[in-house]
């Protein structure tokens, strides 16, 4: 009972939150757009331009090779990220991994943040296209503590309004409106395998992290910075909730 109460009194600080000027759900004509889009991802192009950028490194051939697998095993290999890598003897997300890759093939390391590795990054992922999810968190030590650190990091209530990722995304209110936008069940929407998506209402690509800072912006949580180990757990936590679903790059998303 208890519980219900806390429930009740965050979705009361809940529903004066503003999320950042996206305040209606889709509209008839969103939907409509939305259904055209889905049919030629404004996206498309963008991870047409990573596929450009990666044949610079020596394409699907290099990377396979970079991470030590047969071509035949990269898409597989891809589905399991974000994943423990010995060589760099850390759990890293698919961007580190590319940024890795340009540092040590003498290129420029594109910043984490930039259009041009989100570009990279959606193609990298594409690659593991209708593979479903295979990540692992009880590979090996590295794994269970990312997963722990980032059950954790999305469990802690901090900031301004005392908010947790779970406040939004648990059992409890997923599918209770926010502000007319329904509270999203990770798991089910595959947040795993659809990101990096399009984001119509930026009119951009952004990846899974990116789209999980917008989420700490929106709720005054202080922002976990990208390629940290904090927002690489989240990851990890975040993707093991889609488990087993096909990654299908790149999404669509309001
Ligand atoms: C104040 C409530 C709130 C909090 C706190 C919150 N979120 Fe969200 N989150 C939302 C809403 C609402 C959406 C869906 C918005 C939309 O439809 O565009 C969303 C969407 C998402 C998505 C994309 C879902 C998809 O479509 O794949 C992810 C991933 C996500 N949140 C992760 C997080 C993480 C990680 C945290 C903690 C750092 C967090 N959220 C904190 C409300 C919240």
């Amino acid at each position: 009972m208890k519980t219900g109460i806390k429930i009740a009194l965050s979705l009361a600080l809940l529903s004066s939150l503003s999320f950042g000027g996206e305040q209606f759900a889709m509209s008839d004509s969103d939907r409509a757009m939305y259904a055209e889009m889905l049919e030629n991802n404004p996206a498309d192009i963008m991870v047409a331009h990573g596929e450009e950028l990666l044949s610079d490194m020596g394409g699907d051939a290099g990377l396979a090779k970079y991470l030590g697998v047969s071509e035949s095993e990269l898409p597989k290999y891809i589905a399991g990220f974000p994943r423990y890598i010995e060589k760099f003897d850390m759990v890293v997300g698919l961007g580190q991994a590319l940024q890795a890759m340009m540092h040590d093939t003498g290129k420029k390391v594109l910043k984490l943040d930039s259009s041009d590795m989100n570009d990279m990054l959606a193609y990298t992922k594409s690659i593991a296209n209708d593979e479903p999810i295979n990540i692992d968190v009880n590979a090996n030590q590295h794994m269970k503590d990312a997963y722990a650190l980032g059950q954790i990091t999305f469990d802690t209530k901090r900031g301004g309004r005392g908010l947790s990722c779970l406040s939004c995304h648990s059992p409890d209110v997923i599918g209770t409106i926010l502000r007319t936008q329904p509270l999203p069940d990770l798991g089910v929407n595959n947040s795993g395998g659809t990101w990096p998506a399009y984001r119509m209402t930026k009119s951009n690509l952004t990846t899974l992290q990116g789209r999980m800072q917008g989420c700490m912006k929106n709720a005054l949580l202080a922002v976990i910075p990208l390629g940290s180990p904090d927002i690489v757990a989240l990851e990890v936590y975040v993707t093991d909730k889609a488990k087993g679903k096909a990654i299908a790059i790149p999404g669509l998303k309001r």
